[in-house]
């Protein structure tokens, strides 16, 4: 059995006896014209089938006494002339065989089947409030149903969130999504890398994210996991900068967080290094305090702990090198404590330590546990993926040491919880102070 096909079953054995679930993937957007956007699947419908084509629909009805689970795919029908002009199409026949499905049909027959399949059927899961489409179009399946009600048919009575149940599951990376994501990272990696060694005072960053989308692509990823940051100097500062469109100068630092999609899986890397490869002394102090914070919270990063300990840990490390480089003037807080207890922190450290990662670069899944009264922080657990992303960012500003101006740091790496502690799967890109300039000075 693929792991599509288990996860399948998975979801089948969760849901209430002869339920059925709905999962469509994404729509095709038009971009202009008759152009589109590149296609995206959705990740929810292709983490249980494989299956990339679009205009699909996933049904899977829950076993029943003695009538067996099953799976039934939705999809476009073989089109000779279509696949002249758009390529392959696998159809419902070769879909069924190929990824393993109980039964497939074009997606044509949709609404008809559905009316079949949700007769007498006590439940029914789907994203609640996601997609207007779909429930326009649920309204018309239940419509259809609620028609046989004098002959004695049922409409399901009960509606659930399907996304809730595969966010739990989607949360804990399996043996073939681990190897996944590493050879992702290590691509992203080595992007990071290649960017590195091209990088001369004067490039323009989008010249410096050109060396990144090589690397990615030319190792086989299909797109960038988000939209590359590359931001030299100032331009560090804007957190979501992604314009990509202006000239480095001699004493740089450069921001770039990008990461490679592959298979569908992402990663999410930053680094930050100096354009003509060697630090500058204030550079070096805030890159030094900001790498000392990445390795303060990966050191909370294991079985057992909290998922709010790495946050917790980074912050403790940032707000006592905020006090001793003068970012925060001791004169108006005497701790740590006191600056996290004020937020003063948030005037250079404004966002969090990193997020789940996974077929989403925000990967889905639940921070806190909310079967606990107060929903605390969720402990970590093997199979998590999450990254680690501390920074720093300096905006002008009075009493700001003039020698920070400008300079925005920050480190991410995409780290995999293990049994016994981490692992982490973008180690492959140069870190430390020592090893960026080594790899600048190799170019
Ligand atoms: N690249 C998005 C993030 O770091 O969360
Ligand atoms: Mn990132
Ligand atoms: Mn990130």
């Amino acid at each position: 059995m693929s792991a599509f096909a288990a996860r399948r079953a998975r979801v089948c054995a969760q849901m209430v006896p002869g339920a059925v679930a709905i999962l469509p993937t994404a729509p095709e957007a038009a971009r202009n014209s008759d152009t589109d956007y590149p296609y995206r699947h959705d990740s929810y419908f292709y983490y249980l089938t494989g299956f990339t084509e679009p205009d699909s629909v996933l049904v899977l009805v829950a076993a029943q006494g003695d009538k067996a689970a099953q799976s039934i795919l939705f999809c476009r029908q073989k089109n000779l002339e279509r696949e002249i002009w758009d390529g392959f199409r696998h159809g419902p026949d070769g879909a069924m065989v190929t990824f393993g499905f109980d039964a497939a049909f074009p997606i044509e027959d949709l609404d008809g089947e559905m009316a079949r399949l949700l007769a007498n059927a006590p439940a029914v899961y789907y994203a609640l409030g996601h997609s207007a489409t779909l429930d326009m179009q649920m309204k018309t399946w239940l419509h259809n149903v609620r028609r046989g009600a004098r002959t004695g048919i049922t409409a399901p009575a009960v509606a659930h969130d399907l996304l809730v149940l595969l966010d739990e599951m989607r949360l804990f990376k399996d043996d073939g999504e681990q190897a996944l994501m590493l050879r992702a990272a290590t691509i992203s990696a080595a992007a990071h890398t290649r960017a590195m060694r091209a990088s001369r005072p004067g490039m323009f960053e989008y010249e410096i994210e050109a060396e990144l989308l090589h690397e990615f692509r030319r190792n086989g990823a299909q797109f960038p996991a988000y939209t590359p940051i590359v931001a030299a100097g100032a331009n560090a500062c804007i957190l979501h900068y992604n314009v990509n469109s202006a000239q480095s100068r001699d004493g740089d630092l450069i921001l770039i967080d990008a990461g490679c999609e592959l298979d569908s899986y992402a990663s999410d890397i930053t680094r930050t290094y100096p354009v003509n490869g060697r630090f500058s002394g204030p550079q070096r102090a805030l890159y030094e305090l900001v790498l000392a914070a990445q390795g303060a919270a990966l050191a909370q990063a294991r079985p057992g702990n909290v998922y709010t300990a790495m946050h917790d840990a980074a912050l403790r490390v940032l707000a006592q090198g905020m006090l001793d480089t003068g970012l925060i003037s001791r004169a108006r807080y005497a701790s740590a404590e006191d600056v996290i207890a004020d937020r003063a922190h948030q005037q250079f450290y404004m966002h969090g330590t990193g997020h789940w990662l996974g077929l989403d670069v925000h990967d889905v899944g639940a921070y806190r546990d909310v079967t606990v009264e107060d929903r605390p922080s969720r402990p970590l657990q093997a199979g998590m993926v999450l990254t680690v992303e501390p920074g720093i960012y300096v905006r002008p500003a009075e009493g700001v040491p003039e020698q920070f101006w400008h300079i925005g740091i920050r480190i991410e790496d995409d780290v995999l919880i293990t049994a016994d502690g981490h692992s982490i799967l973008s180690a492959a890109a140069p870190k430390t102070v020592a090893d960026i300039e080594q790899t600048m000075r190799q170019a």
